[in-house]
């Protein structure tokens, strides 16, 4: 069933199981009317509680937020920070569905070192770490720095 490249992010495959099912129950509620492109996501805090998340368009396009990023904003917002597992859903069937690129971004604040499932509507699924999908990043770390002077 599952594809593995990476950690398992310390869960069980019955937690991986879980996860990924409520993403794609998430993704039931995508507000997606102009896209017509469901996603859903369901993150796996350090300490189990799971957040969800669905993409919601606007019609002012460049406002849509995805799935992941709502999923993470919703968790973040309620004080948690440290993650474990992130999976996400779409309808397409042929491959694993993909973070976008501002998702990845988003992912990495909080660390290089959790996992994201990648999966399809069968609920099978790639795993692989945001370092590996998003190499060479940059994060809250680089801010800090030595910077040269007098420029
Ligand atoms: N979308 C996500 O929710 N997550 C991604 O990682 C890729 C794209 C959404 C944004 C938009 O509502 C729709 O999919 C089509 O791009």
């Amino acid at each position: 069933m599952a594809e593995k490249s990476a950690a398992s992010a310390g869960l069980t495959d019955e937690q991986i199981h879980e996860l990924v099912q409520k993403s794609h129950q998430a993704k039931q509620r995508a507000y997606a009317p102009y896209s017509n492109f469901r996603v859903g996501a369901a993150l796996h805090t350090e300490d189990g509680t799971i957040f969800t998340g669905c993409n919601v368009e606007n019609s002012s396009y460049s406002l849509a937020c995805c799935a992941e990023r709502t999923a993470i904003f919703k968790a973040v917002s309620e004080g948690y920070k440290s993650f474990r597992a992130i999976a996400i859903a779409g309808d397409v069937e042929s491959e694993f569905l993909a973070p976008c690129g501002s998702c990845r971004q988003v992912m990495r604040e909080f660390g290089t070192d959790w996992t994201v499932y990648l999966t399809k509507p069968d609920l099978s699924y790639r795993t692989m770490t945001v370092g590996e999908l998003l190499p060479c990043s940059f994060g809250p770390d680089d801010l800090n720095k030595p910077k040269v002077k007098g420029q």
